[in-house]
């Protein structure tokens, strides 16, 4: 008995004389590879400088002599000729020639996924609720923006035929390309439980075809809006005035506006800019591999901004960082756009007619851009007998 306890406590003192050891490695007693620090470190979520091992990918120096007998690997062990696969560093040869198929392990891929499913799903999720429950809060404490006095009853041309078509190819599109945008980044998670693989592979399937179809007509929205209205959406000082007075959406005063008040500029330029972003990198995710910027463009940051972004990446990551850029262009637009769809349908009396038949009340257009209806005025396009002066009888 009192042999077993003392075979015990002996195993015991070991142990811990072990582990404290252990505790102590160095990069030469592990030959080079991890150090206990360094598997420490990793758990404790700390970045550690891997360069012991990423570069450990054969040295020929180091290799035995010709002259003296090879091991059955010759000069390089399995774990450089390992190395050599995970960090690209080995000139591969493989029968698929397709562009990236010599990548045979990309470790990043982890980290991507673990982006793509956390925080990109809930705080872009999260984004597109809580402006959904911002608005449900504005409407009921702000209400409907009406027509002060009501309508004029007299109407005046705001949209041509040609600007309203524009503006719907952008809108169907983008709404579309939005939904089957979500269904893709959210489906597995969120559809699978209620309605199953085989279901949600079906909805998928269609979702990514509609998707990379629907994003031309997106394109083709974007550039027709954009040279119809880029004129009317230049800055100047008057949106100056239009931000001092809260865009008259809380109190009861009207800030002139000419055809486009400075929140419309802030929509267009946010469609426009982002609308952009979201095409190339989207072009980038339709053709894998074809087209990769991010490098490129962290250069042009590194050398304007001084940031130390990488330059160097393998074609995966240039896909990863596509998807997760293309995603969150994609949840600012939906956020600014849902915002947007409001303003323009319930959120404001008259608005909507502007997209619908193109023609808008007069009275409403006196009310939201005051120097646009003056201009149309001077031009003579404004029907005879419906000044606001005749409208409210003064
Ligand atoms: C689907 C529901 C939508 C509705 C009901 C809607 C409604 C409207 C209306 C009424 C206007 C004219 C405002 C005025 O007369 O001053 C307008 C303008 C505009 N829309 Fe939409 N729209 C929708 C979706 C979209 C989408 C998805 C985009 C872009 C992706 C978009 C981009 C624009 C732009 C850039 C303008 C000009 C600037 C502005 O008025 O803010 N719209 N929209």
């Amino acid at each position: 008995m009192t042999q077993t306890i003392g075979a015990l406590l002996i195993a015991l003192f070991s142990m811990t004389v072990g582990l404290s050891h252990a505790n102590e490695t160095t990069r030469e007693s592990t030959g080079g590879a991890q150090t206990m620090q360094d598997i420490m470190a990793r758990q404790a979520g700390q970045q550690i400088d891997d360069s012991f091992r990423r570069d450990a990918t054969g040295n020929p120096d180091a290799a035995k002599q010709i002259t003296e007998q090879l091991g059955v690997l010759g000069g390089v062990s399995d774990s450089e000729v390992f190395r050599g696969i995970r960090y690209s560093d080995l000139d591969i040869k493989v029968s698929n020639s397709g562009p990236a198929a010599d990548i045979l392990v990309q470790d990043g891929g982890m980290r991507w996924l673990e982006l793509r499913q956390g925080p990109l799903a809930i705080y872009g999720g999260g984004a597109l609720l809580g402006i959904i429950g911002l608005l449900v809060f504005f409407y009921f404490a702000r209400g409907r923006i009406m027509i002060d006095g009501g309508p004029a009853g007299t109407t005046i041309e705001r949209f041509k035929a040609v600007e309203r078509f524009g503006h719907w190819v952008l809108a169907s599109s983008f709404v579309l390309l939005g939904l089957t945008g979500l269904l893709t980044l959210l489906g597995r998670q969120l559809l699978i439980p209620v309605i199953g693989h085989e279901a949600f592979s079906t909805l998928a399937i269609g979702s990514k075809w509609i998707h990379n179809n629907v994003a031309w007509a997106f394109m083709l929205g974007l550039f027709m809006t954009f040279f119809m209205w880029v004129w009317h959406n230049i800055p100047n000082k008057l949106d100056l005035v239009w931000f001092a007075k809260g865009g008259g959406i809380f109190g009861k005063e009207h800030p002139p506006a000419k055809k486009f008040n400075a929140g419309q500029k802030i929509i267009f330029w946010t469609v426009m800019v982002l609308g952009f972003s979201v095409s190339l990198s989207g072009i980038s995710l339709l053709f894998p591999f074809e087209y990769p910027m991010f490098a490129k463009t962290f250069a042009i940051m590194n050398s304007v901004f001084g940031s130390s972004f990488p330059t160097e990446l393998l074609p995966h990551e240039e896909m990863q960082y596509a998807q997760i850029w293309h995603a969150i262009v994609a949840f600012v637009m939906m956020v600014a756009i849902i915002a947007h769809i409001y303003i323009g349908s319930v959120g404001m009396e008259g608005a909507f007619d502007a997209m619908g038949n193109g023609q808008v009340d007069l009275e409403w257009a006196r009310q939201h851009h005051s120097l646009w209806v003056a201009e149309e005025e001077a031009k003579g396009k404004i029907p005879a007998g419906s000044s606001l002066s005749a409208h409210h009888g003064k």
